[in-house]
C-alpha cells in the first residue's frame, strides 16, 4: 500500500483490509507515538465533515505530524475558479499526503491521477468513503470477533450512501448476507445487486424495518441525505421513513449492535444512546486508530 492512494475500497483486498484492522488494534493499544515527525498532512474539505476531518486530525496529531489545508473551500482560491488540478498541483508541493473531501463523484480518482502524493479519498460525493467503511470493518470485527458470515442490516438511504455502497463492496468479501431496508425511492442500485449475484450472496430487500431485525448481527443505519436531492419534495417525502427506537431492540440478539457512520438527524432515536447495543460514539472513536493505520500504511511508516 506504501505510496498508493486510496480512492475506492473496490482497490482494497481481503488481506488489506484484514490487515488495516490488525495495525488499528496496535493503535488503539498505544495511539500516541512520533511515527510521523516532519510529515505534512493536508485536509482539502469541499464539504462539511465534523468526524472525518476531526479523526484524520486526532490521528496525525497524537503521532507528531502537522496538518494544514481548508475546511472550507470559499476560503480557497477554489472561490477565484482554480480548478482541482491546480488546487491539488498546488497542495502537493506542500504535503506528503492529501486528504480530500469533494461532492463529485470520481473526484479523488482524478486528483490522485494528477498528484504525486497520495490521496485519501474522505468522500467524493454519492461515490465512495472507504476510510469509514475501513474503521466500520473494524468496529464490526471488534464488536463480532469475525468478518466472516455475519447477517448485516443496511437501513436508510441505500441508494445515495456513500458509506453504505462502500461496506457493501468490503463485507461482499465475506460472506456476508445483506438485508436492504429502504423505501422504493432510495433502493439500493442494481449495479450492487448484480455484484452480489456474481458472488452468489444472499440479499434481501425490505420496506418494513423490524420484520426480520432479530436476525441482524449488525444494524448500519444511515441518514437520509438532503444535500443529494434535486427536489426538496422527494426529500421530504422519505426523510422520516425509519426511526430506531429503543423498543424496537427487545427482540434482536444479544451481540448485536447498531452502527451509523453519523451525523444522524432522527433516524435514531435519543433512547436507544443508553441501549448496549448501541455502538455509534465508540464507532466514530475506532475512527482514529483506523485513520493512523492507514496514514502510516500508506506513508510506509512501520
Ligand atoms: N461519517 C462521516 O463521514 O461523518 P462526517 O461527515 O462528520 O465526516
Amino acid at each position: 500500500m506504501k505510496n498508493k492512494s486510496l480512492v475506492s475500497i473496490n482497490d482494497f483486498t481481503k488481506e488489506n483490509h484484514l490487515r488495516i484492522i490488525e495495525l488499528a488494534a496496535e493503535f488503539e493499544k498505544k495511539p500516541v507515538q512520533d511515527l510521523l515527525s516532519g510529515k505534512v498532512i493536508a485536509t482539502l474539505f469541499f464539504e462539511p465533515s465534523t468526524r472525518t476531518r476531526l479523526s484524520f486530525e486526532s490521528a496525525v496529531n497524537k503521532l507528531g505530524g502537522r496538518i494544514i489545508g481548508f475546511t472550507d473551500a470559499s476560503s480557497s482560491s477554489v472561490s477565484k475558479g482554480e480548478s482541482l488540478k491546480d488546487t491539488i498541483k498546488t497542495v502537493m508541493n506542500y504535503s506528503d499526503l492529501i486528504i480530500m473531501r469533494h461532492p463529485i463523484e470520481g473526484s479523488a480518482r482524478y486528483a490522485s491521477e494528477v498528484s504525486n502524493v497520495p490521496i485519501i479519498n474522505a468522500g467524493d460525493g454519492a461515490n465512495q468513503h472507504p476510510t469509514q467503511t475501513l474503521l466500520d470493518l473494524y468496529s464490526i470485527y471488534k464488536t463480532q470477533g469475525t468478518l466472516d458470515g455475519l447477517s448485516i442490516f443496511l437501513v436508510g438511504d441505500l441508494k445515495y450512501g456513500r458509506t453504505v455502497h462502500s461496506l457493501l463492496m468490503a463485507m461482499s468479501q465475506f460472506n456476508t448476507t445483506f438485508h436492504f431496508v429502504s423505501p422504493v425511492e432510495l433502493k439500493i442500485p442494481d449495479e450492487y445487486k448484480i455484484h452480489l449475484d456474481s458472488l452468489g450472496l444472499k440479499y434481501f430487500e425490505h420496506t418494513d424495518f423490524t420484520a426480520n431485525i432479530h436476525e441482524a448481527d449488525i444494524v448500519y443505519m444511515t441518514r437520509v441525505q438532503r444535500e443529494r436531492f434535486s427536489d426538496p419534495i422527494e426529500y421530504e417525502k422519505v426523510k422520516n421513513t425509519y426511526v430506531l427506537r429503543n423498543y424496537m431492540l427487545s427482540e434482536t440478539k444479544p451481540g448485536m449492535k447498531i452502527l451509523h457512520p453519523l451525523p444522524r438527524v432522527n433516524e435514531i432515536n435519543d433512547d436507544v444512546d443508553e441501549n448496549t447495543k448501541a455502538y455509534y460514539f465508540t464507532q466514530a472513536l475506532n475512527g482514529v486508530f483506523t485513520r493512523q493505520a492507514i496514514i502510516t500504511s500508506i506513508l510506509g511508516i512501520k
